[in-house]
């Protein structure tokens, strides 16, 4: 059965380059991102890898851990490791899983058939602390994906966790966001003491309230 949103991320015990791990063990109270690759020693996740290693701060600073995937054995994974932060000028201290059995890309629907009948896709999982799964992107194996636009929705679902907000299209940190459609503008104007400007009844304005 593939995995939707707000299902329940499911739990699992893999190998990793960083040792056995269990997967909820493994994010305690955190924010989790789960994503997969084709293969290692590939152009394009060797970017994406190390794209995520120089992020490091941005992704602490949100209480996200970060789990990498591809269907390649532990040893593979740790000579690649050197490869990347060799031409990535980073250090990858982030486990990747070695799922050489495909147990937990099956579990997670990351292998699609008609795609690669072996590889796993490119697929990124945001789970919050309390296990549901937020966002799920799948991008082909020729397009990284942008690391940028994953911290963007981190900040998007953190902010609308905490308060009865929406954020709008292309919207970014500071920027105005979006009063939730089910609070009323009566009840908007006293949640938002920043101010609430009314475009429409349903399209309603508020300065992002996690800010001074
Ligand atoms: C890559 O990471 O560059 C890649 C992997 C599999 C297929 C195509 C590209």
């Amino acid at each position: 059965m593939s995995l939707r949103l707000g299902d329940i991320a499911p739990n699992f015990k893999a190998t990793t380059s960083l040792g056995e791990i269990d997967f909820y063990e493994y994010l305690g109270d955190s924010w989790g991102i789960l994503f997969s690759h084709p293969a290692d020693y590939t152009p394009v996740c060797t970017t994406e890898l190390g794209r995520t290693a120089a992020l490091k701060e941005e992704f602490a600073q949100r209480n996200v851990k970060v789990l990498a995937l591809s269907v390649d054995p532990v040893d593979k994974h740790l000579s690649w490791i050197n490869d990347i932060n060799e031409t990535q000028h980073v250090i990858v201290d982030f486990p990747i899983i070695a799922d050489d059995d495909r147990k937990v890309s099956t579990l997670y629907d990351f292998i699609h058939p008609n795609a690669s009948a072996t590889a796993t896709v490119r697929s990124l999982v945001i789970i919050a602390p309390d296990k549901t799964v937020k966002l799920i992107i799948t991008y082909p194996a020729s397009t990284g994906r942008n690391f940028v636009e994953v911290l963007r929705v981190v900040d998007s679902l953190q902010l609308t966790a905490q308060y009865s907000v929406a954020t709008p299209a292309n919207w970014k940190e500071g920027e105005n966001v979006i009063v939730a459609l089910n609070v009323s503008t009566e009840d908007a104007i006293k949640k938002f003491p920043k101010g609430v400007e009314i475009v429409k009844p349903y399209l309603r304005y508020t300065p992002q309230p996690n800010l001074d």
